[in-house]
């Protein structure tokens, strides 16, 4: 018996379809196999991790959740009333110890209802200057808080017997002050220069330093020549750490902070100062006691960072010790201590000589240019020629 055509073409077209079902479902299969495989291995790889790791998967995943719950941290911006009164006269202790009540001990405050976002040293070079401290601090914690900021005040006092040595005294403060905290500012303050506008921030750039007292009253609120840095300066720590800190050479009043402008010259740290409507001070007067050899000393100072950088003197060969520390309601006291005949005879190379002054009764130290220039011979350069 012959098949018809038709018929033919019908078990012709029922074998094909058979066939394609069959491959749909090895396919079908196929891919199910693989997607179990993952699955199957994807867990067997976090039992393994798990028992790993024990608990701590547990801390991790909660931890990230957590971090879905917490709210936008706020930022402390400067208070909007502003309260900021300037008290020249010497308030009472019982005024001064109300004033001084939120303070945490050594002269510490920071904001409770914000985060802070500027953590400020402020350094205090001091010596027999009681009165001027105490007007400072009575000004600056006010201030200080008006602005929001975390703060900490840290006096250093130099022991008697030396001759005052700025310069050296604000890097031991620098040395110390960083050594509590990871400061985002620090703020070397005269003791006796006063803020009279608190909407002058102390805060600082990331990278280079605030000349903060930049319309003194001494000064008919300018700056009495474009280097002049002195007064207050503020610093990020890396920028100061830069420059090698201020030099320690400078004894008496005078030089220490123009030498300082050409440490941050030779260094490029640059500074931007603040507006002369900003950064207004109140200057008490007092008695000086001028360096006279500061003058050659810059001279020197100047060519020497260009030619050769400040690595000769600063916070590298500091020496000190560390005599007393007091946490005190207002301020953090440190008493420092210092062997200055032996500093300043190791000073750049050993290139000062002591100078007797018998009417002050006083050493001071001189360049001894012939022994420097054999030293640094690079400054021969660019200083004037013999005779000329
Ligand atoms: C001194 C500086 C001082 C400035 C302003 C300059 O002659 O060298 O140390 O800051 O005068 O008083």
């Amino acid at each position: 018996m012959t098949t018809p055509p038709d018929q033919i073409f019908f078990q012709g077209e029922e074998i094909h379809k058979t066939k394609m079902m069959m491959l749909k479902m090895v396919f079908f299969w196929m891919c199910l196999s693989i997607v179990s495989l993952v699955f199957i291995s994807g867990i067997l790889i976090r039992w393994t991790y798990i028992a790993e790791v024990g608990g701590q998967e547990q801390t991790v995943l909660k931890v990230r959740q957590k971090r879905y719950d917490v709210k936008p941290a706020k930022f402390c911006t400067p208070q909007s009333e502003n309260n900021y009164r300037v008290h020249i006269q010497r308030m009472s202790p019982n005024v001064t110890g109300k004033l001084f009540e939120n303070l945490s001990p050594g002269g510490a405050w920071q904001p409770t209802s914000c985060v802070p976002r500027d953590h400020v040293a402020v350094i205090i070079p001091y010596r027999d200057r009681q009165e001027h401290l105490d007007i400072l601090l009575q000004n600056l914690h006010p201030f200080l808080q008006s602005q929001n900021i975390h703060y900490e005040i840290f006096v250093i006092e130099q022991a008697p017997s030396t001759i005052f040595n700025l310069g050296l005294i604000r890097n031991v403060g620098f040395l110390e002050a960083s050594a509590t905290y990871n400061f985002t500012c620090y703020i070397f303050h005269d003791v006796d220069k006063i803020p009279l506008n608190n909407l002058l921030l102390y805060r600082c750039p990331t990278d280079k330093a605030v000349h903060f007292a930049s319309a003194e009253d001494r000064f008919k609120y300018s700056v009495p020549y474009y280097r002049y840095i002195g007064g207050v300066l503020g610093f990020p720590a890396e920028a100061f750490r830069k420059t090698n800190g201020y030099p320690n050479g400078y004894l008496g009043w005078g030089g220490e902070d123009d030498d300082f402008y050409f440490r941050m010259q030779s260094q490029n740290v640059s500074f931007t100062r603040a507006d002369s409507k900003l950064g207004r001070y109140r200057v008490f007067h007092h008695p000086i006691l001028a360096n006279p050899s500061s003058g050659s000393s810059l001279d020197f100072a100047r060519y020497l960072y260009r030619e050769y950088g400040p690595w000769d003197d600063g916070l590298n060969t500091l020496h000190y010790t560390k005599q007393e520390v007091e946490h005190r309601p207002a301020y953090t006291w440190i008493k420092v201590g210092f062997d200055q005949n032996a500093m300043m005879k190791k000073l750049w190379k050993g290139i000062m000589d002591p100078n007797y002054d018998e009417k002050r009764n006083l050493t001071w130290w001189n360049i001894n240019m012939t022994r420097a220039i054999q030293q640094f011979p690079r400054v021969k350069k660019h200083l004037p020629e013999e005779g000329s």
